[in-house]
């Protein structure tokens, strides 16, 4: 399909007119809804269909069109009140001042220390210069108990609630490895549970929207950010349940935000998700544009959709790095991506390369390849890269291991453990052992293998090595 596009269209023509001729049939098939999938498997295990058993999509229900809240641009009206959890910092604030923006003058925004850092009294004062009653609320919103009571406060003092934006997060990152249930739980609650009391507690609000932030990393997965995908892959379940319940959800999977927010404080992550994802990273103003359009024609066209991803990515480059980038649901967009498959066909050009060249040309050649793919991980000049010197003392860290080796295989087309890297942790060594597995090596190489496989099972066969503590690796 994707080498003689033109001959599989012509195929699939001369088969779909044979099919509406009545030459050919389809196979018999018992259909069943998307909404039916347990009962579909309980009859394929019965043995009782002829034919397939097919999951279909078409009753998906849908809410019904809501009507838009305005031709083009949101008007929000003065008397509602709007909520935004984590709106006292970060990008919930910026949402905050764009809802002010667009006409809000009610708005309670929460975080668990209220309006305690300089960033968020700046930004209430802010607000409170404009004319915006602010409820600055220190509440913690995985206490059900506390949000409700925030909530009926609220309901006495301020207008009908409207709207609710749910941006509270907590970031924890770390390889699996080395995560505990209490730091999976710091991530996953605040997200979850906070989603589940706004649900829960606001079932008797006329709202108009009730939009949840998610992250671009629920679509391809993200190394170190387990707990962070889950939370928000439950976030967009929460949406599609809302949306099959009639109520109003929207989920965002905003990709990283330059300039306000997590990000923003933490340049040096943001740098390397954008090296992994290719692309440029949003500014604030233009993620709320696309909000802005997407709650103005709620439930219709294009952005109708419970969830909505927004990021800008260079294919080649993401699917370099994440090996989710080859599952079939990308395939449409891998075929279209004009350097798709690059990374298949470099491991063979590298093995014909190599075939021509002397031991020592062979080394030098893998050594620069591994410099150029360091020096993108390590965000620095290939010519700061000493090929004699521990990747471990240029700030390298367990998950850039991960990102090496996977540079490594899209370029050489070889596996190998990260666990290599704690013996032949400088690039020259790596490349011995790297020549030896593409069987091109010296005896020498051959020695450096043996001798890390023998090293590899003293420790168990681990394939990362144990380097990440709370904090060290965040990646978006
Ligand atoms: N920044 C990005 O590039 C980016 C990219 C993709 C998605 N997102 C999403 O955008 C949202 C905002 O991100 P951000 O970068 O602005 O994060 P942030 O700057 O770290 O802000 C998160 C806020 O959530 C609050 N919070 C955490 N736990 C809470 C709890 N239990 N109850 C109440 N408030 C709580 C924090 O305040 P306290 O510490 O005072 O509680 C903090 O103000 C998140 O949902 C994130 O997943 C951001």
């Amino acid at each position: 399909m994707k080498e003689l596009p033109e001959l599989t269209g012509e195929l699939f023509g001369e088969m779909m007119a044979l099919f509406a001729d009545g030459t050919l049939t389809p196979l018999p098939y018992t259909a069943f809804s998307s909404q039916q999938v347990v009962e579909a498997f309980r009859y394929m295990q019965q043995a009782r269909q002829i034919g397939k058993v097919v999951v279909t999509h078409d009753q998906v229900q849908r809410e019904a069109p809501r009507k838009a809240l305005s031709r083009d641009a949101l008007t929000l009206p003065e008397d509602a009140s709007y909520l935004v959890t984590g709106g006292l910092g970060g990008f919930g604030l910026k949402t905050a001042g764009w809802l002010a923006d667009r006409g809000a003058r009610q708005l309670i925004l929460v975080g668990r220390s209220g309006a305690a850092s300089d960033e968020a009294q700046a930004g209430v004062a802010e607000l409170e210069g404009r004319g915006v009653t602010v409820v600055a609320a220190a509440c913690d919103i995985t206490d059900r108990g506390a949000l409700a009571e925030l909530l009926a406060r609220c309901r006495e003092s301020l207008g009908p609630l409207r709207g609710v934006i749910h941006a509270a997060t907590v970031i924890d990152d770390g390889l699996i490895r080395n995560l505990d249930a209490e730091r999976i739980a710091r991530v996953l609650a605040p997200k979850i549970d906070g989603a589940r009391h706004l649900d829960e507690l606001t079932r008797d609000a006329a709202l108009d929207f009730f939009v949840l932030y998610s992250s671009a990393t629920t679509l391809f997965g993200n190394p170190g950010q387990a707990s962070y995908v889950a939370a928000n892959h439950w976030l967009e379940a929460l949406a599609a349940s809302r949306r099959v319940r009639g109520l109003p959800a929207s989920c965002l999977r905003w990709g990283a935000i330059d300039d306000v927010g997590f990000l923003a404080r933490n340049t040096r992550t943001r740098d390397a998700l954008q090296e992994r994802l290719g692309g440029s990273a949003l500014h604030s103003d233009d993620a709320l544009r696309v909000l802005e359009q997407l709650l103005v024609h709620h439930g219709d066209g294009p952005l109708g959709g419970p969830t909505l991803g927004v990021l800008e990515l260079e294919w080649g480059a993401l699917a370099r790095f994440l090996p989710t980038a080859e599952s079939p649901r990308f395939g449409e967009i891998a075929r279209q991506a004009d350097d798709d498959g690059r990374s298949h066909d470099d491991g063979d050009d590298i093995s014909a390369l190599l075939a021509g060249l002397s031991p020592e040309e062979q080394r030098a050649t893998v050594t620069e390849l591994l410099r150029v793919e360091l020096a993108a991980i390590l965000l620095i000049d290939e010519e700061k890269i000493d090929v004699n010197r521990s990747v471990y003392d240029m700030g390298f860290d367990s998950l850039m291991g991960v990102e090496l080796m996977t540079a490594i295989e899209g370029r050489l087309g070889v596996q190998v453990p990260v666990m290599v890297l704690s013996e032949a942790s400088t690039l020259d060594k790596l490349a011995g052992v790297l020549i030896s597995k593409l069987g091109q090596g010296t005896d020498d190489a051959d020695d450096d293998v043996a001798e890390l496989a023998a090293m590899a099972a003293r420790h168990g066969a681990g394939d990362l090595e144990n380097t990440d503590a709370p904090g060290k690796e965040p990646t978006s």
